[in-house]
């Protein structure tokens, strides 16, 4: 199979309900809802493993824009959806990307990808393969928070612990262009022109917690995310420990 998953050794101390727990976490939800932050610090206070599902079809998206590939193109692209080996670490501390052992971890965030992955999002085979090789992650390795947009829905409909996690538009432009220095409302134009693509391939599990992130800060997004994790295992709140 095309895929490996690596959790470094030292990733960290494994806390109560640790990577050997087996506990999946979906989370889902818009970009710039602020998943991979969430998801990532959630991870790393509950010693579980971390997947960024969007950085395997950004991946896959690098590599057909570096080969000239037209992503506009559902027949080419569909055929060449098995053809690059795309590897991703699961170390929420230092996540990373490879496609053919060329790591583009840093690549993938460009807007030329940005711009071209829905297209190559949207196309059926795309995701029949990767969603293969993301439940095959899941499975093997132990416990792990994954995100994307149809964790809770399609990948892992069985997640025991399923988050939706939103913000209102001008807070998720916002966000967007601090971190990629452009202006917040071309921003919000990209991204509305991306949420409409991605729609089909979104959705809310209907047992998923929705956490409106748009007046909450960062750490009180993951301490949610974590208690709702804690409560599924059985394992007290450390606040609720101490009393
Ligand atoms: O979250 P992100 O911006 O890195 O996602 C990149 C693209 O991949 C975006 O167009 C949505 C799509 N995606 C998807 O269709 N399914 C997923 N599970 C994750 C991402």
């Amino acid at each position: 199979m095309n895929v490996s998953a690596d959790l470094d050794s030292d990733t960290g101390e494994e806390s109560e309900t640790g990577s050997d727990s087996g506990l999946i976490v979906a989370v889902d939800g818009p970009s710039g809802a602020g998943k991979s932050s969430a998801s990532r610090g959630a991870a790393i206070e509950l010693g579980l493993r971390y997947l960024d599902t969007g950085s395997m079809y950004r991946a896959l998206t690098w590599w057909l824009l570096d080969r000239g590939v037209e992503v506009s193109d559902a027949g080419a692209v569909g055929a060449l959806a098995a053809a690059p080996r795309i590897e991703v670490g699961t170390d929420p501390r230092a996540p990373w990307v490879r496609v053919d052992g060329t790591d583009i971890t840093s690549v993938i965030r460009t807007r030329e990808v940005t711009d071209a992955v829905s297209a190559v999002a949207a196309v059926p085979r795309v995701r029949a393969h990767l969603i293969a090789q993301q439940r095959d992650i899941i499975a093997h390795g132990g416990g792990i928070v994954a995100e994307g947009r149809d964790i809770g829905t399609v990948v892992a409909p069985d997640a025991p612990v399923k988050v939706y996690l939103t913000a209102e538009g001008a807070e998720r432009a916002s966000r967007r262009a601090a971190e990629t220095h452009r202006s917040p409302a071309a921003t919000e134009i990209d991204q509305d022109r991306r949420d409409r693509l991605d729609t089909a391939q979104s959705g809310k599990a209907a047992d998923a917690v929705e956490i409106d992130s748009t007046r909450l800060s960062l750490d009180q997004v993951i301490d949610i995310i974590v208690q709702l994790a804690r409560e599924y295992s059985g394992v007290p709140h450390p606040r609720q420990q101490s009393r």
